[in-house]
This record gives C-alpha cells, sequence and structure tokens, in this order.
C-alpha cells in the first residue's frame, strides 16, 4: 500500500531544504547551549535569556518567531512559499497552492496576537535586572548600559508590534467618541511612528539579546567590565 506522505506533513517539513533545515539546527543548538550552560547571577547581573527564569523562554520564543517581520522571511527565504506578493513567480506547485491563511502554520502564527501579551509581560524583569546591576555595585558599570539598550530594544520592538497597534487604536472609526479620546490617538500616532521601524527592530533588538549574552557570559569568564560612573 503506498502511503501519501506529503498529505500528511506541511510541505517544507519534507522537501529537502538546507536552508530550512540549517535554521532548526542553528535554533536546536541555541536552546540545548541554553539548557546545558545556565548562566548563575553573578556580581549583580542577570543574564537576560534567564530572566526570570529559562523556562519561560518558549512563550517569548513564540512571540518572537510569530513576528510579522520574520515571517516574511522565513516564508520567503525557508520555506521558499509562499513568496512576495509582488514577485511574479509565488512559489506555487501542484503540491503547494497559496490558500489564504488555512494552512496549520498560518494558523499557528496568527496565535501572535496572544503571545504579545507574554511579550509584554516580560518586559519589567529586564528593567529590574538594569536597576538590580545598579543597586549592587552602587555603580554604573558597562554591563548595566548593555542590560539597559537590551531593555529599550526588547521594549522598542515588543511596543512597535502590528497586533499592539491594533489593540491601541484598531477597530475604532472615530476617536474622540470613543474612551480615552485624544489621549488614544495619540499613543495611537506614537506607536505608528514606531511601528514603521517595527522590522528593523525586530532583528537589532534579536542581536542585542545574543550580545548581552554573550557580553556577560564574557565578564563571567574574566573580561573586563569598566566602571563609568559611582551612583
Ligand atoms: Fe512583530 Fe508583533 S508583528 S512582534
Amino acid at each position: 500500500m503506498k502511503i501519501d506522505i506529503k498529505g500528511l506533513f506541511p510541505y517544507e517539513l519534507i522537501e529537502p531544504n538546507w536552508r530550512l533545515w540549517s535554521f532548526v539546527a542553528v535554533l536546536a543548538a541555541g536552546f540545548w547551549a541554553l539548557l546545558a550552560y545556565p548562566m548563575e547571577a553573578f556580581a549583580g547581573y542577570i543574564d537576560p535569556f534567564y530572566s526570570p527564569t529559562v523556562l519561560i523562554v518558549p512563550l517569548p520564543g513564540a512571540f518572537r518567531l510569530t513576528c510579522y517581520a520574520y515571517r516574511k522571511d522565513y516564508h520567503r527565504h525557508l520555506f521558499k512559499h509562499p513568496l512576495g506578493c509582488a514577485n511574479p513567480d509565488r512559489g506555487d506547485g501542484t503540491e503547494r497552492k497559496y490558500t489564504g491563511e488555512r494552512s496549520a502554520v498560518f494558523q499557528l502564527e496568527n496565535f501572535h496576537r496572544y503571545f504579545l501579551y507574554a511579550g509584554i509581560a516580560i518586559l519589567p524583569f529586564f528593567y529590574f535586572d538594569f536597576y538590580q546591576s545598579l543597586a549592587y555595585s552602587g555603580t554604573l558599570r558597562l554591563g548595566s548600559i548593555v542590560l539597559l539598550a537590551n531593555a529599550l530594544l526588547l521594549s522598542g520592538w515588543t511596543l512597535s508590534c502590528h497586533a499592539f497597534r491594533h489593540i491601541v487604536g484598531g477597530n475604532m472609526n472615530c476617536y474622540s467618541c470613543a474612551f480615552g479620546g485624544g489621549l488614544r490617538k495619540s499613543v495611537y500616532d506614537k506607536q505608528s511612528w514606531l511601528n514603521k521601524h517595527h522590522e528593523a527592530l525586530a532583528w537589532i533588538s534579536l542581536l542585542t539579546i545574543v550580545f548581552a549574552d554573550l557580553f556577560l557570559r564574557g565578564v563571567a569568564a574574566g573580561f573586563p567590565d569598566p566602571t563609568l560612573l559611582r551612583l
């Protein structure tokens, strides 16, 4: 009996695709490294990947993985489907046709609006870690600046989210008639400005969090962490 495995799994998972599988390998190696080489708090510093605990990483991780900025890239460059709307070749074939947002992958991605709440809930921890690093030594060290930059960029990325834009100002025809009126409109305008830079913030904040982790691991291993200011 011939089993049609192509009908059972998403096409991307069975089609030989070195880009997709190398990405999956990098992701798996990253998670393995975070669990295998945990970073304990030291000298007032808490590694952002462990704030508040590495066990909650999957939730903000899901928020990041379903972000529109990355979706565009992995659909076009990893899954190779669907390709850009303006592209005359949409990447459709007999095995995979673009079916709107009905496929399992798209349905999962639509949970992004709920993962946003996990992304927002975790933000205060990064600011607390910055404060903790100051309170521990009574000085401003380079490591504290790295933690602050990380907190600000993560906030910028989270608050510029398209789903957050919808929460702030979507589904509304008249601001002056709605609760919060002018204030809400002004928040919406500011968020719209931030939203224009969402893709850049997505990539920069991703690099910053990895940099902060490596920086703190370096300091723990003996790299210099100069004091910039006595408080
Ligand atoms: Fe990127 Fe929501 S769209 S975080």
